[in-house]
This record gives C-alpha cells, sequence and structure tokens, in this order.
C-alpha cells in the first residue's frame, strides 16, 4: 500500500510538473478535488449563478417517474465522481429496488466519509465503492446474477470537462467495462448565452477563484511549492469558438514559482490553464457518443439550460 500511495504521488506530480513546463501551461482538472476543492465545489453547486446543478436536480425530479421507469427495477447504478448530493440520495430513494449503489471516485478520504454517511442513511441499499481514477479503466464489482441493469449516473455535465477526443477514448472505455445492455443516465450543459454562461464561472463571492486556487494551495501543501496565491487571478470566459467555458489562473506579475525544486518562470499576464467546461448542442452530444451509445431520451428544463440524458449501449 505505501508503495501504490508514493507511485501515484511520483506520477502526480509528473504530471504537474510536466504541465508547468508546457507552453502554454496547464494543470489537470483532476487534482481540484482534494478535500477543500471537493468542499469548495459543493459550495459551488448553491451559488444563484451556477445554474447547472439546481436545473439537473429539477429535471431530475421532475421527470422522476420516467426515469425509474427507463431505468427498471433492480439496477446496479454505477456513479462517477463523488455522490454525496440531494441527486444521489434522491435517485437510491426513487429508483426501485436497487440492487447496489457503486460510487466510484478518486478521492478516496472523501467517498470514505460519504459511504459510511449513506450508509447509515439507506440501510437497505448495498453501497460498494470503488476508489479509482474513473478516467482510466477500472474494474467493477462482480456481482453477475445479482441485478436486472447496470446503469451509470454521470451528472453534472462532468463529460464536458474532457476535450471531445478524450471524451469518446472515456466512452470507449466505460463501454468496455459495462455489460451490454447497460445504460447511462447523464447530465448534459447545453449552448446558451454567453453572459448565464460566463456568470456562472464568476460567481460575486468568489467561491469559483477560490476553487481554482486552490488548486495552488494544494500544490503548496504537496509538494512543497510556493505559489503565492495572491500573485494569481481567476480568470473564466467562453471560447465561443471552441464551445467551452476555459478556466485559467493569471499571473498578475513576472515571477519564478519553485515546485518540487524545478523553478517555473512566469511572465506577467502568462497563464496556467486549469479547466475546460464544453456545452454541447442535442445534435452535437449525440453525434460525440454515437459510435458507443444510442440516446433513448432527452428531459431538459423550460429554458433549455441544461438537459438530463439516458443512452444505451449500441
Ligand atoms: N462539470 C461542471 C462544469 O463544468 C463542474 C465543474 C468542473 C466546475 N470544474 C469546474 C465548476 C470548475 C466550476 C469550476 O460546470
Amino acid at each position: 500500500m505505501g508503495n501504490q500511495v508514493k507511485a501515484s504521488e511520483q506520477s502526480m506530480l509528473d504530471e504537474v510538473l510536466d504541465g508547468l513546463q508546457k507552453s502554454p501551461k496547464q494543470l489537470p482538472a483532476k487534482y481540484f478535488y482534494d478535500e477543500r476543492g471537493s468542499e469548495l465545489f459543493e459550495q459551488i453547486t448553491y451559488l444563484d449563478e451556477y445554474y447547472p446543478t439546481r436545473t439537473e436536480r429539477l429535471i431530475l425530479q421532475q421527470n422522476i417517474n420516467e426515469i425509474a421507469d427507463v431505468v427498471g427495477p433492480g439496477a446496479m447504478l454505477i456513479e462517477l465522481g463523488s455522490g454525496s448530493s440531494s441527486k444521489t440520495r434522491f435517485l437510491l430513494e426513487k429508483l426501485p429496488s436497487l440492487a447496489a449503489y457503486v460510487p466510484v471516485d478518486i478521492s478516496e478520504e472523501y467517498l470514505l466519509k460519504v459511504v459510511n454517511q449513506l450508509r447509515m442513511e439507506y440501510p437497505k441499499i448495498s453501497i460498494i465503492p470503488v476508489f479509482a481514477d474513473y478516467t482510466s479503466s477500472f474494474e467493477l464489482p462482480n456481482m453477475s446474477g445479482s441485478y436486472q441493469k447496470q446503469v451509470v449516473f454521470f451528472p453534472g455535465s462532468t463529460i464536458g470537462n474532457f476535450r471531445p477526443p478524450m471524451a469518446q477514448s472515456f466512452l470507449d472505455m466505460l463501454a468496455s467495462v459495462t455489460d451490454d445492455q447497460s445504460g447511462m443516465l447523464i447530465g448534459v450543459d447545453l449552448k446558451k448565452d454567453k453572459a448565464v454562461l460566463e456568470n456562472a464561472y464568476n460567481d460575486e463571492q468568489g467561491l469559483t477563484a477560490q476553487f481554482n486556487k486552490n488548486m495552488l494551495v494544494r500544490l503548496n501543501r504537496e509538494f512543497d511549492a510556493n505559489f503565492d496565491v495572491d500573485r494569481f487571478d481567476h480568470r473564466a470566459f467562453y471560447n465561443e469558438q471552441k464551445g467551452r467555458i476555459e478556466m485559467h489562473l493569471v499571473s498578475r506579475e513576472q515571477q519564478t514559482v519553485t515546485v518540487a525544486g524545478e523553478e517555473i518562470d512566469f511572465e506577467e499576464g502568462e497563464s496556467i490553464h486549469t479547466e475546460n467546461s464544453y456545452k454541447y448542442s442535442l445534435d452535437e452530444f449525440q453525434e460525440l457518443v454515437s459510435d458507443w451509445y444510442s440516446v433513448e431520451k432527452i428531459w431538459t428544463d423550460d429554458k433549455n439550460y441544461f438537459s438530463l440524458q439516458y443512452l444505451t449501449k449500441k
């Protein structure tokens, strides 16, 4: 175990240094989610400006009967990402006779907390956590015969945080670790007015800025880096041509930062690209998944801000 932890720390450091030595600089978004990052993100989801979570929850609630119908009884519900939210609880309560709930998450600490809590709240549901980076291949618990259907729950438009070719290799991997008859309930954020999009990632309270900068705080702690977070600005904007929100950390001045003994130079105004959030039209999304999945059902809100979709494996 000890060696395994060291190996993963080493590979994280390699990825971090590799990204910071690129031009333009970048950092892998999955490292947002240490314990503090997960907490901050949870808070973002309650912001007025941040419409995705609340809209997705509403779509889920308003259509739960139809959703329960397409999922069917006795499903093994596999959630990708930390399943702490009210959406998860809602599904655990409303889906008929779940065979198991399998949350998959990279943050072991956070997942254990959540699982303990959910086990107390839902003593009758078998909860089987899988600690894994679901962006690379992972193994699902072997429960053959004890469930009707595997259904992947992938909310929050997290698919939009992958570049389209990455999204497709992820779908390819996912299709290979799930059964032939499996389905997927996926949240997909839709293209819309630029101001609405940009507001969602530039909240008044500055929580998204804190979330973005927390990546640097984490590097300071875990890799003995010396980022001064006050010398970086949060910047998020909609890149219309690429159909994505981009998040950056912009150096306010020329400076040199040390990360694990390596010196990283910044020009004034130079940015670290930390995140993308792609927005899709319904047609674009269908096209994206079409090699692996058919879109069986689409639910949206009345402003068409967000969609929840049920896909089945082809
Ligand atoms: N997938 C969501 C989105 O893109 C959540 C998310 C991922 C997010 N990274 C983020 C939200 C960074 C705010 C900031 O909107």
